[in-house]
């Protein structure tokens, strides 16, 4: 049944810029219902409001936001401001956009019950999904200067700037200069705005002014920029990072070469009507123009308790969506697919991406009393479906690689298990080598205090905010990491050295075992899932396995695959693993809070480690004093990886070679009676009382020598 949204907007867009309408063409085009709510009295309020000789700095080519438009300007064309503000009203009326204007969105909060609920300066509202698209404009930035407040002095941001006759309204003493504070392109094009209509201007700024090029080098790097983008992103992806905006040569540099526009470092504070710089200098300026740019404007999404990061201000997002609130997704963001995505050439990318997402995800079973996509069941219209993206070329392909695929797999888990017999048997690792401060005992990063897991994250989906009955609701996934990373240093303890046991415990593993637990949860990357089928639908995305490959081939650690659903199916979960060991060349073993799944062990949450042989590094390096130090990593660089979502994959649920694979393995194990799945030791002995250490286990030869009697 089609779900019902009387009451509730499916889909709310907070914002009519290039992005919001971008996005709202691109969902008119596909059937899906959506309102756009705008504080401004017309769409594109924030070009209206942009400074009235500004350009912008691309070219027309990468400026329309749908192919249609292409044509209204020659290719090469310079957009004015205005030109680009009418285009936008044209765009938002051509195509009957549904926008509010006038309607300012002051604060958003979710409800589990509710779905978001917007209150907005007229009246709030109800949505199954808002998509903030507020961009920057409205939130300029000032830095905090002691004494401002108190001065009397006119303080204003470019954004608020206008032009230099507006400016000398406002001004009582033009003879003074004004002082100008940042030294890139708003600096740069209000400081010759300004000399050119007979103001004396100073700037204000940390370091040495950087030109960007003249006119004449201009001219050509607006030809050629978009191609030299491209170059650059086909070359290296989504770590393609664009070119800086510097304060403009020509006109700019000649004025403060040839000492025309005073420099002066930054401002110390303001004292009255004159400021005080850090030199000691002081100057009385007429008036103080903040260039200094701007910051996301997010602040009616506070109530939700989003982290920030801490330098760009861009929540933590797994493609467009909050990674910490479900069905809350961003448009017009830093990097959300690779950093072209805050400007116009970017956002009408993302625009078609995001809106097929949406519509997948309103096409998601609803809760009934909340309206909110909620976890799907097996057998449900989507499941059934799971395997129809699979071209038949697609399953020829798949069906191809399944045996070289698990070639490559036995052949590398054998020499996995060589060198897990050579760290037990064959050269036994001892306990005591590290001691419980140890960062593979605490995962405690010693340069921060903290620990190590969440920084390590290298992807996550956001988590369902309900669940059906039967499964529980997770703990958050700062306790998902925890639970996890604290039960796997608790394994790597049992072989360190205490007061009471310098050697290390007894322990149903010998210490071998136990400290290559340490690589895995202290190095290695976390990726955090709802359930098998999300995870499936992921990793059948040939990009995400791609990036997942790209992974450990470059940051050389282990992956680690955890699921937020503790009330799983063993079956499921066997199937799950063996779709990993289908898909990539290295053994994935499920651990988990449920009975032993195959060679799985226990695990507070469902835990797939990929082994990739990464492990035997970290674990040889605790033998020298050196190694130990050296064996716990720094965290991995945030936002390397996984950044070029959103991820649709070919299927949710696994295809006949996995779940023979999954029976096969079973029957092993069944067969191997009660010996059951350790393969380094006979589970019989573990439960008749045998453990390992503090002694280390005779080596092969000793035991061939104490059986020779030697
Ligand atoms: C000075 C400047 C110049 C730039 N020049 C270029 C350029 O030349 N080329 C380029 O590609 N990019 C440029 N950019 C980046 C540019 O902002 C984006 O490319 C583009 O405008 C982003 O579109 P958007 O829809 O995300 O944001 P915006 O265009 O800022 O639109 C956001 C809309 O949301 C509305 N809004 C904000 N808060 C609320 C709220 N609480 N409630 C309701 N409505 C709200 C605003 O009024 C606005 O209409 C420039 C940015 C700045 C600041
Ligand atoms: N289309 C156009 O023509 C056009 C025009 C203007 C802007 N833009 C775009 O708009 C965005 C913002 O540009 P912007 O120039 O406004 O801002 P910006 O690029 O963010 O630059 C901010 C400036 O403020 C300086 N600053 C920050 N804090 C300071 C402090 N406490 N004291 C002294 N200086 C301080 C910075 O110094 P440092 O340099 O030392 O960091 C920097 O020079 C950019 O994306 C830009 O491309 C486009």
């Amino acid at each position: 049944m089609a779900p019902s949204y009387n009451q509730t907007f499916p889909i709310l867009v907070l914002g009519a810029g290039p992005g919001g309408l971008a996005l709202g063409a691109a969902l008119q085009q596909r059937g899906v219902p959506f309102l756009i709510i705008e504080q401004g009295p017309e769409v594109g309020h924030s070009w209206r409001r942009m400074p009235s000789r500004l350009k912008l700095l691309s070219p027309w080519k990468a400026n329309w936001i749908r192919p249609g438009d292409a044509s209204r300007f020659t290719a090469h064309h310079e957009t004015t401001r205005e030109e680009f503000a009418c285009y936008l009203r044209d765009f938002a009326a051509e195509r009957r956009l549904p926008v509010r204007t006038n309607v300012q969105v002051k604060a958003v909060r979710c409800d589990a019950k509710e779905g978001f609920i917007v209150q907005t300066s007229v009246s709030e509202l109800r949505a199954h999904c808002v998509v903030n698209a507020t961009g920057c404009f409205s939130a300029p930035w000032t830095p905090e200067i002691p004494g401002a407040n108190a001065s009397p002095l006119l303080r204003l941001h470019t954004a608020d700037f206008g032009d230099a006759e507006s400016l000398r309204r406002r001004i009582q003493r033009d003879e003074r200069p004004v002082l100008i504070v940042g030294k890139r392109l708003s600096a740069g094009q209000a400081m010759i705005e300004l000399v050119e209509a007979g103001f004396q201007v100073a700037l204000s700024c940390r370091g040495p002014v950087e030109f960007g090029p003249g006119p004449l080098v201009w001219w050509w790097f607006f030809r050629l920029h978009p191609w030299l983008e491209a170059r650059e992103l086909r070359r290296r992806g989504a770590q393609a990072r664009g070119f800086t905006p510097k304060m403009p040569g020509g006109k700019a540099r000649q004025l403060v070469e040839r000492g025309l526009v005073q420099i002066f470092p930054p401002i110390e504070r303001f004292n009255d009507s004159s400021v005080v710089f850090s030199d000691g200098r002081s100057l009385e300026p007429s008036g103080v123009i903040f260039a200094t740019g701007f910051r996301r404007a997010l602040r009616h999404l506070a109530p939700l308790g989003l982290r920030l990061n801490t330098e760009t201000g861009s929540p933590e997002l797994t493609g467009f969506e909050s990674s910490e609130a479900s069905g809350l997704f961003f448009l017009g963001l830093d990097g959300q697919r690779n950093f072209q995505s805050r400007f116009i050439r970017g956002i009408r990318q993302d625009a078609p991406l995001l809106a097929a997402k949406l519509a997948q995800r309103l096409a998601e079973p609803v809760n009934r009393s909340a309206g909110l996509p909620t976890r799907r069941e097996p057998g449900d219209a989507r499941s059934r479906s799971s395997t129809h993206h699979m071209t038949s070329l697609r399953r020829i392909q798949y069906y191809a690689s399944v045996p070289r695929t698990w070639l490559q797999l036995t052949l590398h888990n054998s020499w996995g298990i060589l060198n897990v017999l050579d760290i037990i048997w064959l050269r036994p690792m001892r306990g005591g080598l590290i001691d419980e401060s140890h960062p593979f005992c605490t995962g405690v990063d010693p340069a921060t205090g903290k620990s190590i897991w969440h920084s390590n994250v290298i992807f996550r989906t956001p988590p369902r905010v309900t669940w059906a009955e039967g499964h529980r609701a997770p703990d958050s996934d700062d306790e998902i990491f925890t639970k996890v990373g604290g039960h796997l240093c608790h394994q790597v303890g049992m072989a360190a050295s205490s007061a009471d046991h310098p050697g290390g415990r007894p322990a149903p593993m010998p210490p071998g075992i136990l400290y290559l637990h340490g690589g895995v949860h202290y190095n290695g990357g976390w990726l955090l899932f709802n359930d098998f089928a999300e995870a499936i639908e992921h990793f059948s995305d040939r990009r995400f396995a791609a990036e997942f490959r790209r992974f450990v081939r470059e940051q050389r650690r282990e992956p680690l695959t955890l699921f937020r659903d503790r009330d799983y199916d063993r079956d499921e979960f066997a199937r799950f693993v063996c779709f990993m060991r289908t898909t990539f060349p290295w053994f994935s073993n499920s651990n988990g809070p449920k009975k032993f799944v195959l060679w799985g062990n226990p695990s507070p949450y469902p835990a797939v480690n990929t082994i990739t042989g990464n492990w035997i590094r970290d674990c040889r390096l605790l033998q020298s004093e050196l190694g130990r130090r050296a064996a716990p990593r720094p965290p991995i660089p945030a936002g390397q990886y996984f950044q070029d979502g959103p991820w649709q994959g070919e299927r949710s649920t696994t295809l006949w070679p996995e779940n023979l694979l999954a029976w096969a393995t079973e029957r092993r194990i069944h067969l191997r009676g009660e010996q059951e799945n350790l393969y380094f030791v006979d589970k019989r002995k573990l439960k008749a009382g045998l453990r390992f250490g503090p002694e280390p286990i005779p080596s092969p030869w000793r035991r061939l020598a104490r059986k020779l009697g030697f």
